[in-house]
């Protein structure tokens, strides 16, 4: 019913009547004022006036459902999405539903994570309505080995949906992190549900700092404010990754995955650096030179051999390891 109401008032600049709307509805005027109040203690500001009626002033910034969908344009990605005010983590439940059957683009989001995952066991770190935490269910049709592609397609869309959206110029570190200003802005984890020869599914999982203030942030890291300096509403970033994250998924899955390899290259701080990687538990110095086909970074060592480094991280030469902002806590 409340969708039904936010509905009808978005759709009108006007006053609408409490009696339009119980006739509209089908449901008696005490029960619209009952909703209009539910809304509004949801953060939705609805002007009442006496015998005009109601109107709509203001969206909560809230990563609500019915706003994620309201003009999405998307055909798979958030047709169904499940929200939660605080939550561990959006990659335990999604990859629960996943598990229960979910239909590939389920979205899970959480306005606040208590137990954010990052990669390689680290933590991610997820002050209320600050950013966006969330995961979406995947059933591509490929092998286990082809995934990590999947989440370097996820690298690439997302930087450019943010460098759209919120009108900057942020790049990837490799292999997945988004960086502004040469700091770690958002990170994608991935994690997959297969057999030897298939993927099940996998739980693509993004943690994008928006609005979030410096002193919310584990040293190093950086959001799109302390950043830019601007204030911007996550729904529009959201609504944009979300669009250009399913244009990739699809062409990737009918053309491959090239387009996205090169443009991944183009948006890569780390080809042509200085690193340090961990080389059988060993650090080395080399210079990282090219991803190869499956989204290995392809390493010049010291003596001049050429490496491929499948996983884990690099660090820029002279530089300290890696957490949500790429160090160790
Ligand atoms: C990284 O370490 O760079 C990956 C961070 C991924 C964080 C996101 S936030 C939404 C989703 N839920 C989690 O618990 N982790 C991912």
């Amino acid at each position: 019913m409340q969708e039904k109401i936010i509905t009808l008032l978005r759709s009108s600049s006007d006053f609408l009547s409490g009696e339009v709307l119980s006739r509209q509805l089908g449901i008696s005027r005490a029960a619209v004022w009952k909703n209009i109040s539910e809304l509004r203690r949801q953060g939705y500001h609805i002007e009442a006036m006496t015998r005009r009626g109601y109107r709509l002033l203001l969206i909560p910034e809230r990563l609500f459902p019915r706003e994620i969908q309201f003009q999405l344009s998307t055909q798979i990605f958030g047709r169904r999405v499940i929200y939660f005010e605080t939550l561990e983590s959006t990659m335990r439940e999604a990859f629960r539903l996943a598990s229960d059957g979910a239909v590939e683009g389920t979205l899970v989001v959480a306005e606040h994570q208590s137990k954010g995952k990052g990669r390689l066991g680290r933590d991610w770190v997820s002050p209320k309505g600050q950013g966006i935490y969330m995961s979406l269910v995947l059933r591509p049709d490929m092998g286990p080995n082809d995934a990590a592609k999947i989440t370097l397609l996820t690298a690439v869309s997302l930087c450019e949906a943010v460098n759209a959206s919120a009108k900057v110029k942020a790049t990837i570190k490799w292999p997945n992190d988004v960086l502004l200003n040469g700091k770690k802005i958002a990170g994608i984890l991935t994690e997959m549900s297969a057999d030897m020869d298939r993927v099940h599914f996998l739980v693509v999982g993004i943690g994008l700092n928006v609005n979030t203030p410096l002193r919310q942030l584990p040293s190093q890291a950086a959001s799109l404010r302390t950043e830019s300096g601007n204030l911007y509403r996550r729904m529009d970033i959201l609504k944009a990754v979300l669009k250009q994250f399913e244009n990739d998924y699809k062409t990737a899955q009918a053309n491959g995955f090239k387009d996205v390899l090169c443009r991944w290259r183009k948006l890569s701080v780390t080809l042509g650096q200085k690193i340090q990687f961990e080389n059988a538990g060993v650090w080395e110095q080399g210079e990282a030179v090219d991803i190869d086909d499956n989204g290995a970074l392809i390493i010049k060592t010291m003596s001049g051999k050429k490496i491929k480094k499948i996983s884990g991280d690099v660090i820029a030469a002279g530089d300290r390891p890696l957490s949500q902002s790429g160090s160790k806590h």
